[in-house]
């Protein structure tokens, strides 16, 4: 099988593929076997693991007590924690424990060729995919991936416009056009939120959006298929 030769994968797991009603362990395990697949050929990846819907539910009781932004970002912050643990826990010995919580933890982990780095959220005032921009420039990642819970990145939103059209490509340029500046509080930060996309644009990482609900779609975009959205750096 071929492979792209690549130096450092960095691969954001939306929380909502994994965590929505329930919690989807057979979706996991799928991961867990590619994941480990990709790690016997010799990639380097660092996983960012999401919230999903039960970041949202603390957050959303957190705003009932009257939380601040930045408390119901941390609360947010610790469930990424708990999420990623769980999914290092279905990687097994691979995955390098204990969960790093900040920048120099994993630029630590990362320096270990033998284990697949697993995070979660890092500081207030952002989302994940943040996270996976910074981690990937630090370590002068090669690619991103995000790996959500729709096709790609569209040229209108696609729940209020039926003829919204999956784009293959989109520069940085016109993402930012299509999504606006975007909510500022905890829970709501975009797919790709503006700090995350300036990350990118300065660092030139190449970003593919892919559907995460079919685990395979990892390796179509490491091996160069035409999957998801890419987002054009150069
Ligand atoms: P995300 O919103 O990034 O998780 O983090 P997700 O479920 O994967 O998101 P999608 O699927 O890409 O939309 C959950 C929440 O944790 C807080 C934010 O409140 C965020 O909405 N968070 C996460 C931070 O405050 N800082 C971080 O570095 C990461």
């Amino acid at each position: 099988m071929k492979v792209i030769d690549m130096r450092r994968l960095v691969i954001k797991l939306s929380g909502h593929i994994f965590f929505s009603n329930k919690i989807n362990v057979d979706l996991m395990s799928r991961y867990s076997k590619i994941i480990r697949e990709l790690h016997r050929r010799g990639e380097r990846m660092v996983i960012v693991v999401g919230g999903g819907s039960y970041a949202r539910k603390y957050i959303e009781a957190a705003d009932h007590m009257k939380a601040s932004e930045f408390e119901k970002d941390y609360l947010g912050i610790l469930i990424t924690h708990g999420n990623a643990f769980l999914f290092a826990t279905a990687l097994g010995e691979i995955a390098y424990k204990p969960i790093p919580k900040n920048i120099d933890e994993i630029m630590e982990a990362a320096e270990n060729k033998d284990k697949v780095v697993i995070c979660g959220g890092l500081v207030p005032g952002q989302s994940t995919m943040t996270v996976a921009a910074m981690v990937a420039e630090a370590l002068r990642a090669n690619l991103i991936i995000n790996a959500t819970d729709v096709d790609g990145i569209y040229d209108k939103d696609p729940k209020k416009n039926p003829d919204a059209k999956m784009l293959r490509k989109v520069t940085v340029k016109d993402l930012r056009r299509i999504l606006g500046e975007g909510e500022f509080k905890a829970g709501t930060y975009r797919l790709i939120d503006p700090h995350a996309l300036r990350i990118i644009e300065r660092a030139k990482i190449p970003v593919k959006v892919l559907n995460g609900f079919d685990e395979r779609n990892i390796i179509r975009a490491i091996e160069g298929e035409d999957v998801g959205t890419t987002i054009i750096v150069h």
